[in-house]
């Protein structure tokens, strides 16, 4: 099947289905200026994830890690939705129920309007203490001190994402499986589908009998049990899925 039919075929099954399940991950970003991790310019082709992104990092060099996050908060605050994002947030509108599961800590799927929304990896405009646990948002750019203290308890704060090595807190991931349970179709975009428990949803899906459609720039490991898979960028697929019309009346 080609490009064009696989499109159309995969217009009819999102337009047919009225419970909808979404997995993003960095790919759907790309568009906005955002690196991904894994591609030919991605971000662990300069470091090695756990020397940066775990609690054994953070540990050894809290400021180094903190330097990382406030130069991708700096990048990130500079990057608004692309097609990719706001066409998702459309297609909620207008399904009887939806929900976009991401492992991207942009934020942008808020931003863009998305409300039913699981952020798997935390969200990087949020910060922790490391003694009282308390989080707050913060969206200072550049951060006027490394690492930022807690505004309670004085001590350093660490971003509010799930490292490697961490586990991704349980309601999190229930909330990710039941909405995939009650879906009729799950979308998966713009994620390498090598990381756990993300990489598993797609099969997940389709072993409990719910059509799979991947957006994705290349193939990826999963790419052939989907029901459909479309190789391009999501900001251009996307928006040729919901209907205008519907929009508008
Ligand atoms: N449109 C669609 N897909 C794209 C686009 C685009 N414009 N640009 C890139 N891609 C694809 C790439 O081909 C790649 O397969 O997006 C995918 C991004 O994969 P990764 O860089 O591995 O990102 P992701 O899958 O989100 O990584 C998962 O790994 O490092 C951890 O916590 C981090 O959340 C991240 C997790």
């Amino acid at each position: 099947m080609g490009q064009d039919e696989k499109i159309l075929a995969a217009k009819q099954i999102i337009d047919t289905s009225s419970k909808i399940t979404v997995l993003t991950g960095a790919g759907i970003s790309a568009e906005s200026g955002i690196p991904t991790f894994r591609d030919s310019d991605g971000m662990w082709n300069n470091i090695k994830p756990q020397d940066i992104a775990s609690p054994h990092a953070f540990k050894k060099d809290p400021g180094l890690v903190w330097e990382w996050y406030d130069w991708r908060r700096r990048i990130i605050n500079r990057a608004n939705p692309n097609q990719g994002h706001y066409a998702l947030a459309e297609i909620e509108r207008q399904k009887e129920k939806f929900t976009l599961i991401t492992q991207n800590i942009d934020g942008l799927h808020e931003i863009a309007g998305s409300i039913n929304l699981v952020e798997l990896h935390g969200n990087i405009w949020e910060i922790r203490c490391e003694k009282c646990d308390k989080v707050i948002k913060n969206y200072e750019v550049p951060l006027p001190e490394l690492p930022p203290k807690c505004n309670t308890c004085g001590e350093i704060t660490r971003p509010n994402v799930v490292w490697f090595e961490e586990i991704i807190p349980m309601h999190m991931i229930d909330q990710a499986l039941l909405s995939i349970e009650e879906s009729d179709l799950m979308m998966i975009i713009g994620t390498s589908g090598v990381v756990e428990p993300a990489a598993s949803m797609g099969l997940l899906a389709k072993q409990s009998g719910k059509q799979v459609i991947e957006i994705n720039l290349e193939e990826t490991p999963n790419s052939a049990i989907y029901d459909i898979s479309l190789q391009g960028k999501s900001g251009e697929i996307l928006p040729l899925f919901y209907d205008i019309a519907k929009t508008y009346n």
